[in-house]
């Protein structure tokens, strides 16, 4: 056998990983606030404990389940491995994912927020609020954002402790190009309502139903493309995304004080001398449990609360110098 059918067996999900097969959780099995992913774990493509999954392993799942190109699912694992709380971790489990104000957020689409409960149970009522807003057996784009809008409108009315970071608003806007353009059609930007509904609430792919994994792979263009669209299409603005987002982030995370050094796929963040505003008092301690993540897709910084020891790296891809942008 060629050395390289050899490597694409070693790289690909578990061999019982199947459209056809699905298994629910059982009592010990990891899940969490993504149904895309819990998803993937019932039919096998993750691990079905839903535990330890690597880069590699997430980015052969989303490639063999969904079609995304695996540099696209290594770059999504990247943000997933941030809810990790042990240092330096390089796996994460589905159930991390639900940590609140990482990259879970308030005004989903299935769950409830934070303040109310799990933020990782499907929850029926949030549910139905969203599906109330997809308003034709086929849906749009527009009838996406609509959903969204109509979620933070009702957290902010309900929830006291309502929140949401540059990046959750970022993911919040992803996730709903995501519904649409991976479990339907890119080109169209639209999906079929009965596979959504089966979708969410199964978690499980919608094959008898018609659905089929995407011909052609899906690119990071893909969803930079649509995530614009839905900007536009989304009438209120739930946080305060914005490029260039330095004096944001340091008023978000005050004793945070760091330079960013570096650029392409690698940056490092190493402790400033002095705080950047020298009215502001000087860190109490090392401004230790900061790191920062710039996302060119989300064209945002945000700090993440993260325990990292200073000098680790984390992944980023940019366009812009980071050398010293803060
Ligand atoms: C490694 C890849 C991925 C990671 C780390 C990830 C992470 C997450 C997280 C943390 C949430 C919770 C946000 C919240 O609602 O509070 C979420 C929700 C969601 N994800 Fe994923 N996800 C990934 C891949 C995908 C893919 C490929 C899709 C494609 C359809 C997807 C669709 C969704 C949707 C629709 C939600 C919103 C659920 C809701 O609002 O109730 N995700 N994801
Ligand atoms: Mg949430």
């Amino acid at each position: 056998m060629k050395l390289a059918a050899i490597a694409t067996i070693l790289s690909a999900s578990p061999a019982w990983a199947s459209f056809d097969k699905w298994t629910p959780p059982g009592p010990y099995d990891a899940r969490g606030p993504c149904p895309m992913l819990n998803t993937l774990a019932n039919h096998g493509f993750l691990p079905h404990d839903g535990k330890d999954i690597t880069r590699e392993i997430a980015a052969n799942a989303l490639f063999d389940g969904l079609h995304i190109n695996k540099t696209l699912g290594g770059f999504l694992f990247d943000f997933g491995v941030t809810t990790n709380p042990k240092p330096n971790a390089t796996s994460f489990s589905l159930n991390d994912l639900g940590n609140h104000n990482i990259l879970e957020h308030d005004a989903s689409l299935s769950r409830t927020d934070a303040y109310f409960g799990s933020t990782i149970a499907f929850n029926q009522s949030i549910f139905d609020e969203t599906k109330t807003h997809w308003t034709a057996e086929t849906v749009t784009l527009q009838m996406s954002a609509n959903a969204r809008t109509a979620r933070v409108k009702t957290s902010k009315a309900t929830n006291p402790e309502y929140s949401m970071s540059n990046l959750g608003d970022g993911f919040s806007l992803g996730e709903s190009v995501a519904y649409v353009i991976i479990i339907g059609d890119k080109k169209t930007a639209t999906v079929k309502r009965s596979w959504l509904e089966w979708f969410f609430q199964h978690e499980q792919l919608p094959q008898h139903l018609g659905w089929k994994r995407a011909e052609t792979s899906f690119e990071r263009e893909d969803l930079d493309g649509h995530l614009q669209r839905m900007r536009e299409l989304t009438a209120e603005r739930t946080g305060q995304a914005s490029a260039g987002g330095a004096r944001k982030c340091r008023r978000q995370v005050p004793r945070c004080h760091i330079s960013i050094v570096g650029s392409g796929n690698k940056i490092l963040l190493r402790p400033r001398p002095r705080p950047l505003n020298r009215s502001s008092p000087a860190p109490s301690i090392d401004p230790g449990p900061c790191f920062c993540h710039h996302d060119s897709v989300l064209t945002n910084f945000a700090f993440l609360g993260q325990n990292r020891p200073f000098g680790s790296t984390i992944c980023a891809t940019t366009r812009f110098k980071l050398h010293d942008a803060f």
